[in-house]
């Protein structure tokens, strides 16, 4: 196997793993960024509306405001110090990617143009605000060019279209990562200090999804795989409005630009289930109201969707029943929402301008994930023991800084934000941190689950447990969950994973590019994190955010302020799971003002 030695090697390269790359290297260490994907073709160029911060260049705004947004937004599971830590991040994290040359849209004067975007208010929900900063609706792809521009003038190291299939722990240590290289399929070791896990999400378990094909969530896996837990897996954000059956992304910001739900009746159905902020509530409020409109019958034509409507002659009669001045035209929704108005005519056949889109809710975003403290160390266990040398950030991790429910445009900025602390921290370690040797068995162990794989010669194809596993996600551990559905998910997990483990087969047994192959090895990771999901899900007896019981309707704080903690145990054939809910929720911020406690939402 060949080795490679960096002090810092990062896995992944989409905003979070650039972020930590550039920091890393910037504060002189020498850096490996490790992906599967050209790091332009990574997952957070699908980001598309905007990234927060309290610039209030078109309004008043405040990062304390941001931060009781979020904490709020995410049902008060959110620690709150993690929460601070964004929302200041924020500011100086969007003025350093403009100064790096990020496209943003301009104000008429030439400021960092903001929208409005769901759940985020100013003066402590006293209105909505502007604080979604945007490129048009490609923010997120935005933000990957200019990093990676970035990065490429500060001589990081890339080795794109290796994907890391293991972690090499020694006494404890995090000391490097076994890659396959998809060309070749060998496998290289990348040799490190530090590691830092910027791998991104594992949406590739529902089959209504906004997440690409390459989000099967391999980093976490990897991590689980080696003892490290998985915090809060329960909550897995479901973004209201994915192009019906499809899942594709339909920006938020076409409600923060005016687009309102209309359910089978003509209704903006939102105005009964948040009088106040309407179509711009948090995200798992709106997703539960699309269920709730179909389930009662109010679905279009009777089916399971509803219309996602920003033509200009509705958006207007809205604007103008509500009392506010500013109108759009065909022309400002081609302007401010390109993206979204392509996907619709390519994929649908429909132009938004003209006619509603139809939408249902998609399976988007992990709240959850491998745990770090706010300076993204990765933690053993629930009483916080740090694992030297192992740092994540962006989707893949868990600060926990989005609780139970992520506010739509702080994906952005937690991967900009704790991106640049997880490589400013490894950066720093690796001054001090003495090399250590790798274990002599390095790697082995990972190549002999590639053997078996490429040896099988069971019945079944990946495929189709894929679909298998993606459909009792989406029925049973979906937007709404009871005992019974989740271990209904619970049981097909574990007949899946027996298959998975004794009865499947891959056509291609070549070397280069061997998708199928690979595709294989993902299903594993896919099937042992909907597993630690569903587990974590049915263990929380409350409804929070995003994780909604219909047999535990109410939230209760007297017994659920805690972070959830499962540990894999025993062997890959015979895995046991271990639940700890000793950590409690950070409430620093309620502790010195009463707004930031514990309350019912309403929005
Ligand atoms: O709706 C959106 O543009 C998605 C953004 C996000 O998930 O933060």
């Amino acid at each position: 196997m060949q080795i490679h030695k960096h002090e810092v090697i990062i896995v992944g390269a989409g905003g979070a793993g650039l972020m930590a790359a550039l920091y890393a290297s910037k504060n002189g260490a020498d850096v490996a960024v490790v992906s599967k994907l050209y790091p332009t073709r990574s997952h957070t160029g699908a980001a598309q509306g905007g990234i927060g911060a309290a610039l209030g260049n078109l309004d008043e705004d405040q990062p304390i405001y941001h931060a009781y947004d979020t904490v709020k937004g995410g049902d008060y599971l959110a620690d709150q110090n993690a929460a601070l830590v964004l929302a200041e991040g924020a500011v100086e994290a969007v003025i350093e990617l403009e100064h790096m040359g990020l496209p943003f849209d301009r104000t008429p004067d030439g400021k960092i143009s903001q929208r409005r975007f769901g759940g985020h208010t100013r003066a402590f929900g006293k209105e909505l605000v502007r604080r979604a900063c945007h490129a048009a609706d490609r923010t997120g792809h935005m933000i990957l060019q200019t990093l990676y521009q970035n990065c490429i003038k500060q001589n990081v190291n890339f080795f794109d279209e290796f994907q890391v299939v293991d972690l090499i722990l020694r006494d404890g240590a995090a000391v490097g990562v076994v890659a396959v290289q998809l060309a070749t399929g060998d496998f290289h070791i990348f040799h490190g200090k530090a590691i830092i896990f910027a791998s991104g999400g594992w949406g590739r378990c529902w089959s209504v999804t906004s997440n690409a094909h390459s989000m099967t969530g391999d980093g976490a896996a990897i991590a689980l795989r080696r003892g490290i837990p998985m915090e809060d897996m329960e909550f897995f954000q479901f973004h209201p409005t994915g192009i019906y059956k499809m899942g594709i992304l339909i920006t938020e910001g076409v409600r923060g630009e005016g687009g309102v739900l209309i359910n089978n009746k003509g209704e903006r159905f939102m105005e009964r289930y948040a009088p106040s902020v309407k179509d711009l509530a948090s995200r798992d409020v709106v997703s539960r109201a699309i269920y709730d409109e179909i389930k009662a019958g109010n679905g279009i034509k009777g089916k399971d969707y509803v219309y996602l409507d920003v033509r200009p002659e509705t958006v207007n009669r809205y604007f103008a029943e509500e009392g506010r001045k500013e109108r759009i035209d065909a022309a400002t929704v081609e302007k401010k929402l390109p993206d979204i108005l392509d996907f619709c005519r390519t994929y649908l056949g429909i132009d938004p301008v003209r006619e509603p889109m139809p939408i249902q809710p998609t399976a988007h975003y992990a709240m959850g994930g491998i745990p770090t403290n706010v300076d993204a160390e990765v933690l053993a266990d629930a009483a916080g023991t740090v694992v030297r040398g192992l740092y994540a950030a962006g989707e893949t991790a868990c600060v926990s800084v989005h609780g139970a429910n992520r506010l739509g445009t702080n994906s952005l900025v937690d991967l900009i934000v704790f991106g640049r602390i997880s490589g400013i921290k490894a950066a720093q370690y690796v001054k001090t941190a003495e090399w250590q040797e790798l274990p002599a068995d390095a790697g082995k162990e990972i190549q002999a689950e590639f053997k078996r794989i490429r040896a099988s010669k069971g019945k079944t194809k990946p495929y189709e447990l894929r679909k298998a596993m993606q459909h009792t996600m989406m029925d049973n551990v979906g937007v709404y969950r009871t005992d019974a559905t989740i271990s209904k998910a619970i049981e097909d997990l574990k007949e899946l994973r027996h298959r998975f483990l004794t009865d499947i087969s891959i056509d291609d047994q070549g070397n280069r590019f061997n998708t199928d192959l690979m595709e294989a090895w993902e299903l594993g990771c896919l099937l042992d994190l909907a597993t630690v999901t569903a587990l974590s899900a049915r263990n929380r007896t409350e409804s929070r955010g995003a994780h909604s019981r219909d047999d535990y309707p109410q939230r209760d704080d007297a017994n659920w302020m805690v972070h959830t903690f499962i540990h894999q145990e025993g062997s890959a054939q015979e895995p046991s799971y271990r639940i700890d809910t000793s950590r409690k929720v950070d409430t620093s911020l309620a502790e010195k003002d009463e707004r930031f406690v514990a309350k019912k939402r309403v929005y």
